[in-house]
């Protein structure tokens, strides 16, 4: 066996290497040079046979032969596939801005996003700026800096998810696994807002919020929008003009709010505010003297929490220039949600979550 053939095979073999078209080409011609009935693998295998004076000669020509066989199979492969490749990208193209079949209309915003852009947008209109805050919160603007010190028993009617506090955590908030949470209330931004801005302030704080509650009416997230207002000489009847305002911009010119006491640690005093029924019209029942089923016969509707902002709380931004004996103010929170659920007939909050497409698009 010659040596001279071992060269011939492996000219055959790049040749064939080099003129295989696609990846099946490729691989007979990988089977035909170097497979087990290849001419090359019998001289390999043959070998041992071979007068000892041939054996070291053909014997490295043959292993020779058979990795540069090897290395052009290799480097042939990488050259179809990036080949093959290119024609797919080419011809299997798919333009995804096309319309679908049968085309189906862009989509809109979240019920809940849309809602509270209405709302902004109200606030905003009467003077006040949008601020947003953290959602993973310091126990104390959360609680303690709104007047609920620790182990106020209203702190348990907002059971959160408490967060293990990172290592740089800022000193001046306290330390500890419980220190951390997710905020419950939008209300913790009164605090770093007036840390912020001196008086007058006029800050509204939609965002994100998260209890321990789960119903048809309550979700572990939710959405709020806080409004805080501070100055001189600022009343309750300043509140009650401007929850009047929003509430007839959000559900009839015709409606009429009220304000019932009630208790918050951080406002003194304190109410929760309702707004007269906009389907009965405030009287309780409908034409023909049936209960009204949206406010169950009562003529409101309850929706959120309001007062004036209690001393306690300027006096954990006094040196902000929040001087507790000369500034007064007002705040009011509520659900974002709620107000959505009311303005379209809503019966359940989980629809806001469940991202069902045939009950989003109804509220286009
Ligand atoms: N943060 C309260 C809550 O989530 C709602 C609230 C009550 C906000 C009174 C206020 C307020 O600003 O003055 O239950």
């Amino acid at each position: 066996m010659s040596v001279e053939r071992i060269g011939k095979i492996e000219e055959e073999a790049a040749a064939a290497i080099a003129g295989a078209g696609d990846t099946a080409e490729l691989e007979e011609a990988r089977v035909r040079f170097l497979g087990r009935k290849a001419e090359l693998t019998g001289i390999l295998r043959g070998i041992s046979d071979l007068d000892p004076s041939e054996r070291g000669e053909v014997g490295s020509a043959a292993n020779r032969a058979r990795e540069a066989i090897e290395a052009l199979v290799a480097g042939r492969a990488g050259e179809l596939e990036r080949e093959e490749l290119g024609r797919s990208l080419e011809t299997d193209r798919l333009d995804v801005t096309l319309p679908g079949s049968p085309p189906r209309p862009v989509g809109h915003l979240h019920p809940v996003t849309r809602t509270r852009r209405l709302i902004e947008d109200v606030l905003v209109g009467l003077g006040y700026r949008v601020v947003e805050g953290p959602e993973v919160e310091h126990d104390f603007y959360n609680f303690t800096a709104l007047n609920h010190p620790e182990g106020h028993p209203a702190r348990m009617l907002q059971d959160t998810f408490y967060v293990e506090p990172s290592e740089d955590l800022d000193p001046s908030c306290g330390s500890g696994p419980m220190d951390v949470l997710l905020r419950t209330h939008t209300s913790p931004m009164q605090v770093r807002a007036m840390e912020d801005s001196p008086p007058p302030l006029f800050v509204i704080v939609p965002g994100k919020t998260y209890r321990r509650d789960s119903d048809a009416t309550h979700s572990p997230m939710f959405h709020q929008v806080e409004g805080l207002a501070v100055g001189e000489g600022l009343t309750l009847a300043d509140l009650k003009g401007t929850l009047l305002e929003m509430l007839r911009a959000l559900f009839g010119p015709d409606r009429e709010v009220r304000m019932r006491p009630h208790f918050f640690p951080f406002t003194e005093p304190s109410v929760e505010f309702d707004v007269s029924c906009f389907r009965c019209g405030g009287q309780g029942e409908l034409e023909g003297g049936e209960r009204c089923g949206l406010c169950k016969g009562i003529g409101w509707i309850e929706l959120g929490g309001a007062g004036m902002v209690d001393p306690n709380v300027f006096g954990f931004v006094s040196e902000h220039g929040y001087d507790p004996d000369t500034v007064t103010g007002f705040a009011f929170g509520f659900g974002v949600e709620r107000i959505a659920m009311l303005r379209h007939g809503m019966g359940d909050l989980r629809f806001l979550f469940e991202n069902d497409v045939r009950m989003l698009e109804q509220f286009s």
